[in-house]
């Protein structure tokens, strides 16, 4: 699109009370400055500027694929514009401003403000939203015919103008030559003694400059978060957003409310998604699984016909028909082949459980690689770490590990071989043997009997 995007992300954020930088909080893993910018580029838009100050060793690390101008003071959101003027020198006509605390606003509303902006040689398009309460939001102030005249900032309102619910969102496109004309007359005498933005508009109508509102018919796309409880606000409706677009898509979402799913993650349909679970990061889910409940995956890629029931996934890689639950911990790098299983109270790390190959209850796998149809019996361990380092531990083919069997990496079971229970295995074990680590069973005859008749003596 022929139009440049400006972020303005320098503001303090102090009602959000919190040694962060405001637009670094996140939402859904994605800081709400990153919603911003990703909308933006959604929107075609190639050259982008982001306004950084405060904080802004933090804040430029998420915009990184920006052009970065830092406004070392606050003096308001006119100032902040102001100061990005060389940054957005030879770039096109229009200029959509946008302020990187609202995560909400749609690519598509960022096309719609350029284009207006653009078809009607406008000196300046605002997206404006109707809400019930008003707090805090400069109020749009129109003439007899309806125009847009003037926004008057919360705190500069007379009591009348209090009482208006059109308010200012946020979003604008101005054209270029007439915005930094514009910037130079703006004062800071008002109740913040900041240079708003917000004046440009008055200055454009008095101008005889066209001046458009565009009202938003989603409230909640200009939702910005200035504290906590908006921040919660903006999540619950982006997360609502999401969850919808899958729900059309063909996945089941039993309870929508209790469903997190992260910006980024794709699921395929005919998954159901259960209550309570959380998909975050690049995430990808195939078809036919059921998620949940009480299930996270973070960077999981998932094959289809899955049941995954409280698990917890990280970094790992789920092929098909797969069972993992309820209670399993797959930590990065684990590798569940076609058919394979973690069972109950299960944590595996690093390993690759071969196609069929179970490990049903209560075990942990670490560094390990398992082949096909292997059984590992419930309580099995591998003791891959001596307190310095971390060694692997391979299994064969149809290898079959007795319950408890404690298996001391390095070491090597080979295939079809077969461990007996609660062994303690420190040596490797050659293919189609038994072995055993455990001391023999042996039997006292009589011994109750004896013990008792000592004990009355
Ligand atoms: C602003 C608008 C208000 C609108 C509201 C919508 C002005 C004067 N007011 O108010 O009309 O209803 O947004 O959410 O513009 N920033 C800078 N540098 C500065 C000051 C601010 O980069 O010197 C950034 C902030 O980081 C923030 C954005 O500009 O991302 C808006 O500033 P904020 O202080 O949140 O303005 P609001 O009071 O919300
Ligand atoms: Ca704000």
């Amino acid at each position: 699109m022929e139009a440049s995007a400006l972020i303005l992300a320098a503001g303090a954020g102090t009602r959000m009370k919190s040694s962060k930088p405001k637009v670094a909080h996140q939402i859904l893993g994605k800081p709400l400055v990153r919603w911003v910018v990703d909308a933006v580029h959604e929107a075609g838009i190639k050259s982008v500027v982001t306004v950084v100050g405060h904080q802004r060793d933090q804040v430029i690390p998420l915009v990184e694929d920006t052009q970065v101008v830092v406004q070392e003071e606050q003096l308001g959101t006119a100032h902040a514009v102001k100061i990005a003027r060389d940054a957005l020198a030879g770039d096109p006509g229009s200029i959509v401003v946008l302020t990187g605390d609202s995560p909400l606003i749609r690519p598509e509303t960022i096309q719609e403000l350029a284009d207006l902006q653009q078809k009607n040689g406008a000196a300046v398009v605002v997206l404006t939203m109707e809400v019930e309460d008003p707090t805090g939001y400069g109020r749009i102030l129109r003439d007899e015919e309806g125009n847009v005249c003037a926004i008057v900032e919360h705190k500069d309102c007379t009591l009348e103008q209090l009482a208006i619910k059109e308010c200012n969102s946020g979003f604008y496109c101005f054209g270029r030559d007439f915005l930094f004309e514009a910037l130079e007359k703006v004062s800071t005498e008002n109740a913040q003694g900041e240079y708003y933005l917000t004046d440009v508009l008055a200055l454009a109508y008095e101008a005889g400059e066209p001046v458009i509102g565009l009202v938003t018919d989603d409230p909640n796309e200009c939702l910005g978060v200035n504290s906590r409880k908006q921040l919660a606000e903006a999540g619950a409706c982006l997360q609502q957003r999401i969850n919808d677009l899958h729900m059309e898509n063909g996945v089941t979402i039993m309870d929508p409310r209790t469903t997190w799913i992260g910006p980024d993650v794709s699921i395929e349909a005919d998954t159901e998604v259960l209550p309570m679970t959380f998909m975050l990061g690049a995430t990808k889910v195939g078809s036919d699984c059921v998620v949940g409940p009480n299930s996270r995956l973070v960077d999981t890629v998932v094959g289809n016909g899955c049941t995954l029931e409280e698990t917890i996934a990280l970094e790992s890689q789920i092929d098909n028909d797969v069972s993992c639950g309820p209670r399993a911990y797959l930590r990065p790098g684990t590798h569940m082949c076609d058919g394979s299983k973690a069972g109950t109270h299960v944590e595996i790390k690093k390993s690759t459980i071969g196609k069929d190959s179970k490990v049903p209850h209560l075990s942990y796998i670490g560094d390990a690689t398992l082949g096909v149809d292997v059984n590992i019996g419930a309580g099995s361990i591998t003791c891959n770490y001596d307190g310095e380092n971390k060694w692997p531990t391979i299994i064969g083919d149809r290898a079959f590990i007795g319950s408890d069997t404690m298996m001391v990496a390095p070491v090597t079971l080979g295939e079809n071989c077969l461990i007996g229970a609660g062994s303690v295995i420190t040596k490797d074990v050659s293919a189609g043997s038994l072995g055993l680590g455990r001391a023999r069973q042996t039997e006292i005859a009589g011994w109750n009997e004896k013990k008792s008749k000592k004990d009355s003596e």
